[in-house]
C-alpha cells in the first residue's frame, strides 16, 4: 500500500478530492479505518473524553497522548498519522512548542502535529515547520479554550468571520500544511477555504472545505447523550454492543454460553 504523505492533502485540495479523516486513539480502530481507506488518523486530546474519562480536553498530558498515539501509528499502513498537542504544551512560546512536537515526532512514529489556535499560535507553527514537521492548524471553536470561549460556542458568526479569517491566513503564512475549522457557519468555512490556499478540513463547517473530519466514537454512536448538530451516526455501535452484552449473561444464565464447540477435551 502507498502511504498517503503531506503533498496528498495539497494535491487532493487541487484535484477536488476530498479529504476524509477520523479520530483514532488504539490499534484496533486504526487498523480497521486504515484497512477502510481513511486518509488521516488524528490521535485527538478528544481522547480526554474518549478514552480517559475527563469532561473536557483541559487536563489531558503529554505523557498520556504519546502512548496512544504510538498505537495508532504502529497500526496504520497507509493513513497519515497526525499527533494532537494537549493544552499547556505549546502557549509558552516556540521552543516549547517544538519541545513537544520533538517528542510525538519521536516518541510516537505520527507522520505530523495539530495544535489550536490561528494568530495567536502562528510563531509556534513556524518553528515547528523550520524544524521538519508538518503542522495541522485548528481553528473556530478550539476546545482547549471553551473555558475563555465560555462552553461550546459556534464560531465566526456576524463580524466575527473576519477573526476567522485572519486565523487562517496566518496559520497559513506561519506554513501549516492544512486547517482545521470547527464549529462555524458554513458560508464563512467557504470565505476561509477561498481565501487560503491550503487545505481546509471541516468538523462541523459544512460541506464547503476540502474535506471531512470526525470523533470516531461519534462517527459510531458509541458515546451516549446528546450528539452535536453536525455529527452523523454512521453506526450504533453503543446500542449493538449493549445488547451484546445483555445476551451474553442471559446466555450465561441459561447455560447456552458455553456450549461443547466452546470447551477444551
Ligand atoms: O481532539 C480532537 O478530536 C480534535 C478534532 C475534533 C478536531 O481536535
Ligand atoms: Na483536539
Amino acid at each position: 500500500v502507498k502511504r498517503v504523505r503531506k503533498r496528498h492533502f495539497q494535491s487532493a485540495r487541487e484535484n477536488g478530492v476530498p479529504i476524509v479523516g477520523l479520530t483514532s486513539y488504539d490499534a484496533l480502530s486504526a487498523a480497521i479505518f486504515d484497512e477502510a481507506g481513511i486518509d488521516f488518523l488524528l490521535v485527538g486530546d478528544s481522547a480526554g473524553q474518549v478514552v480517559l474519562g475527563y469532561d473536557s480536553t483541559v487536563p489531558v498530558t503529554v505523557e498520556e497522548l504519546i502512548p496512544l498515539t504510538r498505537a495508532v501509528a504502529n497500526a496504520a499502513r497507509r493513513a497519515f498519522v497526525i499527533a494532537d498537542m494537549p493544552f499547556g504544551s505549546y502557549e509558552l512560546g516556540p521552543d516549547q512548542a517544538l519541545q513537544t512536537a520533538f517528542r510525538f515526532m519521536k516518541e510516537t512514529g505520527a507522520q505530523a502535529v495539530k495544535l489550536e489556535g490561528g494568530v495567536r499560535s502562528a510563531e509556534q507553527i513556524r518553528r515547528i515547520v523550520s524544524a521538519g514537521i508538518p503542522v495541522m492548524a485548528h481553528i473556530g471553536f478550539t476546545p482547549q479554550s471553551e473555558h475563555q470561549i465560555g462552553g461550546h460556542v459556534v464560531q465566526g458568526r456576524g463580524e466575527n468571520a473576519d477573526a476567522v479569517l485572519a486565523d487562517a491566513k496566518a496559520v497559513e503564512d506561519a506554513g501549516a500544511f492544512a486547517v482545521v475549522l470547527e464549529m462555524m457557519p458554513s458560508d464563512v468555512a467557504k470565505r476561509v477555504t477561498e481565501s487560503v490556499s491550503i487545505p481546509t478540513i471541516s468538523v462541523g463547517a459544512g460541506p464547503h472545505t476540502n474535506g471531512q473530519l470526525m470523533v470516531w466514537t461519534d462517527f459510531a454512536g458509541l458515546q451516549g447523550g446528546r450528539y452535536a448538530r453536525f455529527v452523523k451516526k454512521y453506526a450504533d455501535l453503543r446500542t449493538l454492543l449493549g445488547d451484546a452484552v445483555r445476551t451474553f449473561r442471559a446466555d450465561v444464565e441459561s447455560g447456552a454460553y458455553p456450549a461443547p464447540e466452546h470447551e477444551y477435551e
